[in-house]
């Protein structure tokens, strides 16, 4: 299997990509945003069809955010996500003494093992709280918290 790598994804490729793995889409025009605003984004392209993708978010600095790791059911398995996590984490940067960087990242239900294999801690730990996270969304002009999707929850 040929897999070419490129810097670049379509908002269609993106929400067809996050409808793949049971995630919802989400509005056009916050895609087209964050594709354009992330510090690094890669996705995997096989035979002309988009088959994953992750990005990075970053200060720039000390304080970096991977989100966005999705590899289409069909070619899971097969060292895909492994391939773009890897060139995520080089994000990380040549470092020099004295330097540091903060990669957060939040893990769906299941995955923490595969972020394991980068290194990854999972909290709550001894050393470290749980992550916390908040989702808005926008209905009828109205703002509320809605709960998480997670993986294969359908809308
Ligand atoms: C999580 C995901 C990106 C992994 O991609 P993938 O291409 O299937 O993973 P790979 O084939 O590259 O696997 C890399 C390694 O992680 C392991 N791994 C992958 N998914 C795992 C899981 N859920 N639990 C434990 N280990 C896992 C593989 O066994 C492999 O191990 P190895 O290097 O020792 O052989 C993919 O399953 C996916 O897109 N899931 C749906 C979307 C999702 O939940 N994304 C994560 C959001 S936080």
């Amino acid at each position: 299997m040929k897999i070419n790598y490129v810097n670049d994804i379509s908002v269609e490729d993106y929400n067809a990509l996050r409808v793949a793995v049971g995630w919802a889409e989400v509005e056009k025009t916050q895609v087209k945003i964050g594709i354009d605003n992330s510090a690094f984004l890669i996705a995997a392209v096989s035979e002309g069809q988009t088959i994953g993708t992750a990005r990075v978010i970053s200060d720039g600095g000390y304080m970096a955010l991977i989100v966005d790791i999705m590899v289409l059911p069909a070619f899971q398995g097969k060292g895909v996500g492994k391939e773009l996590m890897g060139r995520c984490m080089d994000i990380r940067g040549n470092l020099t003494d004295g330097q540091s960087v903060f990669i957060n990242l939040m893990a769906a239900s299941g995955k923490e093992p595969f972020y394991a294999k980068f290194g990854f801690d999972t909290r709550p730990n001894e050393n470290a709280g749980a992550g916390m996270t908040q989702y808005l969304c926008c209905c009828d002009g109205k703002v509320s918290k809605q709960a998480i999707r997670q993986e294969h929850d359908k809308d």
